[in-house]
């Protein structure tokens, strides 16, 4: 018989389910229950429904006296990892520069690339810890994290590592994704394709060698590389099985969308200026959409993703915060949330389901993260809120009243 570790009882459950019996908004159960058995959900549903043997062999019991309950949140698209700033870029940008101008002129990623060089490992882990930590307090359970500030052998894989540390020093699920393709190396920049050469036959080898990365990812833009470039850097990381991942279109539409759907990624991520045509092709391959809005809103961006066309293409959603210090310095998946539903025009609901199931498909968890559902992991948050709207309406405060992650309650 399956044993009762934590019974969580009169909740109002927000399963994410589509598959839920009563197909209601959010999947939702008026005064449910959640019975966890080790890290997995062994039961949710109507506390009406509830198997006495749930509540009496239960190790402990949690009230939620009436609270929201969802799944756990997944930021799948973020540069956690980075030492410095661009405070002064930021000030650059508001007296008239453009991202691509400060870019081009030698800042940018490539400021940031310096800083990333210089700093211990140490350092670089305890920024990123602190920046988790704020993450982890507003509900996230699952996190993607990228390398991308490196751009030489060492410091890609040095952040890996920091990555990979930060899933086992904080209760968060990490995942892990190779970005050598962020920006071309200053050392490279007249030698393009020997900077590929580096990724393919050098960093890509050795990251995989160690087991650092559980997803490769480019940057398909003008300022940074083109469709052909990030097809071998995408051959190459196939040959290793990872899953593929495309910054695509974001400044420009530059076939990022196209790119990633002839490839069969993953995900495309922006997409501001995604073609139709491009969206059409993702629908085709099964390529779900990563919109970030955070890095929409900081760079003061006009044209917003095509959303009517990834809706009506029956294109998945996700949301993220892309958490970096250049395009998106922004702390809070729920403020990412917020930003989605005012500048993209996502309902709540969506924005929801873009930071939890939709999120999960992403990382190659579908399933088993992002729903309350039998089986699933028990990755879940309980809210001081009336209803679930409240996590996409509030910009600032934090309604997140305690976490439950693989099973372990965290706070009360
Ligand atoms: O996702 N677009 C490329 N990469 C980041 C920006 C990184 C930076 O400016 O440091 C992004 O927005
Ligand atoms: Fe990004």
């Amino acid at each position: 018989m399956v044993s009762c570790d934590l019974l969580i009882e009169n909740a109002m459950l927000a399963t994410m389910d589509e598959s839920e019996r009563n197909a209601l908004p959010y999947g939702e159960i008026a005064n449910g229950g959640v019975a966890i058995s080790g890290d997995r959900i062994a039961w949710v549903g109507a506390m009406s429904e509830l198997s006495s043997r749930f509540r009496e062999d239960a190790a402990s019991i949690l009230d939620a006296k009436g609270r929201w309950v969802t799944p756990g949140l997944i930021d799948c698209h973020t540069h956690l990892v980075f030492a410095g700033d661009r405070a002064r870029e930021f000030e650059m940008r508001l007296q008239g520069a453009s991202y691509e101008e400060i870019a081009r002129g030698g800042g940018g990623i490539a400021s940031t690339v310096k800083a990333t060089r210089r700093a211990t490992d140490e350092e670089l882990f305890s920024g990123a810890s602190k920046r988790l930590s704020t993450l982890q307090s507003f509900g996230v359970t699952t996190v993607e994290v990228k390398s991308g500030y490196g751009l030489d052998v060492e410091t890609e894989l040095r952040m890996l590592r920091v990555a990979r540390r930060l899933g086992t020093e904080h209760p968060v699920a990490v995942r892990t994704t190779f970005l050598g393709a962020h920006a071309l190396a200053p050392e490279y920049v007249a030698d393009r394709s020997g900077y590929i050469d580096l990724i393919c036959e050098t960093m890509i080898p050795k990251v995989m060698d160690e087991g650092l990365a559980d997803g490769i990812d480019a940057f398909c833009e003008g300022i940074a590389f083109t469709p052909d470039e990030c097809e071998r850097i995408f051959a190459a990381g196939t040959q290793y099985g990872l899953p593929i991942r495309v910054h695509a279109d974001q400044l420009s539409d530059s076939g990022g969308a196209a790119l990633a759907a002839r490839v069969g990624a993953v995900s495309a991520d922006h997409l501001e200026y995604a073609s139709e045509a491009g969206i059409e092709a993702m629908a085709k391959s099964g390529t779900n959409a990563v919109l970030l809005p955070g890095a929409f809103y900081f760079l003061g961006e006009e044209q917003a993703p095509p959303v009517d066309v990834l809706r009506s293409q029956g294109v998945s959603i996700a949301i993220a915060t892309d958490l970096n210090p250049g395009s998106s310095p922004i702390n809070s998946p729920l403020i990412a949330m917020n930003m989605a539903c005012v500048l993209f025009g996502l309902n709540p609901e969506e924005a929801l389901c873009g930071m939890t199931r939709n999120a999960a498909k992403v990382l190659g968890m579908s399933g088993d993260r992002g729903v309350l559902r039998e089986g699933s992991c028990a990755d879940l948050v309980l809210w001081d809120i009336d209803h679930p709207s409240e996590l996409s309406y509030w910009i600032g405060p934090n309604p997140c009243g305690a976490v439950v992650q693989a099973g372990v309650l965290k706070s009360s």
